[in-house]
C-alpha cells in the first residue's frame, strides 16, 4: 500500500453522531469506509456514498466483530483505518443509585467495544505492518464528572490507546484517540430531551461559547486517520471547543466575557 487510505476504513458507531460525521469525511477523503453499528438497517449505502454492513453489530461481542471483518476484508481489501465512534452515554446518577446492571453497561460498550475491535483489527494490521486507530475517549475520561461508569471507561480508553500505540507501533501501526467535548449529536440531545442536561449550561462552559460540532470532532479523527499524521502515535487530542481550559476558571468567578 503507497497511501493508507489505499484500505479499507472500519467506523463503529457510524450511522449516528460522530461516528457518522466520520464516516461521511473520510469518503470525501477517498477512504473506503465500511459502518458497522448495532443499529444496522438493511440498505447497503448511505446516502454520503459509504458502505454500510448490512448486519447489526454489537462491538462487545468479540466473535460477531471477527465474523464481521473476515466478511469486510473479502468483499473491500484489507482493513487499514479503524475509528471505534460507538458508545453510549452515561447515567449520572449519585453512586449508591447507580444500578451495577448500568455500569457495568457502560463499561462494556465503551470500554471493552473498543478494545475487541482493536484487538482484532489491530493484530490484522499488525501482521500486515501498517494501519493507524482512532479511537473516541471524552473530556470526562480527562477530568472529574458526576458520571460514575462513564468516566472511568474514558479515562481507560486514553489508557488503552497509550498501551496499543507502544505495543504495535514497532508494527507499523499508529493508535491515538480524540476527547471530545459536549457535541451536538443524537446522544447528547437526548439528555436535552429528557432535562438531565441544560445546552446552554453546556455551551457557557467552554471558552468558545458553544457546544463541539460533530463535523469538527470528525476533521480530527480524519487528521489522526491520515498519512499527514504520519509521526502522530499514542497522543490524546481534546475537540473540547475549550472546555477543559475553561474549567478552572470557576473558581475566579468564571470565564470573561466581552458584553
Ligand atoms: P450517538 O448515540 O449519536 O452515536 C453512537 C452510535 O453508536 C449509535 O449509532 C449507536 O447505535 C452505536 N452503538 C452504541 N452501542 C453500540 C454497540 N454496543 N455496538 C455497536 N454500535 C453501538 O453518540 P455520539 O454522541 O455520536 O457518541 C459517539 C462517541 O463519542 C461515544 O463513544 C461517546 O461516548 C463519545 N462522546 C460523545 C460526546 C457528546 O457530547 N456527544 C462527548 C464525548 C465523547
Amino acid at each position: 500500500m503507497t497511501d493508507i487510505t489505499d484500505g479499507a476504513l472500519v467506523v463503529t458507531g457510524g450511522l449516528s453522531g460522530i461516528g457518522a460525521a466520520v464516516a461521511a469525511a473520510a469518503t470525501v477523503e477517498g477512504w473506503r469506509v465500511v459502518v458497522l453499528d448495532r443499529a444496522a438497517p438493511g440498505d447497503l449505502h448511505s446516502p454520503a456514498g459509504h458502505t454500510i454492513f448490512p448486519e447489526p453489530v454489537d462491538v462487545t461481542d468479540a466473535e460477531t466483530v471477527a465474523r464481521t471483518c473476515d466478511a469486510i476484508e473479502k468483499q473491500h481489501g484489507p482493513i487499514s483505518g479503524l475509528v471505534n465512534a460507538a458508545g453510549i452515554l452515561g447515567k449520572m446518577h449519585a453512586p449508591q443509585r447507580l444500578a451495577l446492571s448500568d455500569w457495568d453497561r457502560e463499561i462494556a460498550v465503551d470500554l471493552r467495544g473498543t478494545f475487541v475491535p482493536c484487538r482484532e483489527i489491530g493484530g490484522r494490521m499488525a501482521r500486515r505492518g501498517n494501519g493507524a486507530i482512532v479511537n473516541v475517549a471524552s473530556v470526562v475520561g480527562m477530568t472529574s464528572a458526576p458520571v460514575h461508569g462513564y468516566a472511568p471507561a474514558k479515562a481507560a480508553v486514553i489508557h488503552l490507546t497509550a498501551t496499543l500505540a507502544a505495543e504495535w507501533g514497532p508494527s507499523g501501526v499508529r493508535v491515538n484517540c480524540v476527547s471530545p467535548g459536549f457535541t451536538d449529536t443524537p446522544a447528547l440531545q437526548k439528555g436535552f430531551a429528557a432535562g438531565a442536561l441544560d445546552r446552554d449550561t453546556l455551551s457557557k462552559a467552554a471558552a468558545l461559547g458553544r457546544l463541539v460540532r460533530a463535523q469538527e470532532v470528525a476533521a480530527a479523527i480524519v487528521w489522526l486517520l491520515s498519512d499527514r499524521a504520519s509521526g502522530v502515535t499514542g497522543v490524546n487530542l481534546p475537540v473540547d471547543a475549550g472546555f477543559l481550559v475553561g474549567q478552572p476558571w470557576a473558581a475566579y468567578g468564571g470565564l470573561r466575557r466581552m458584553s
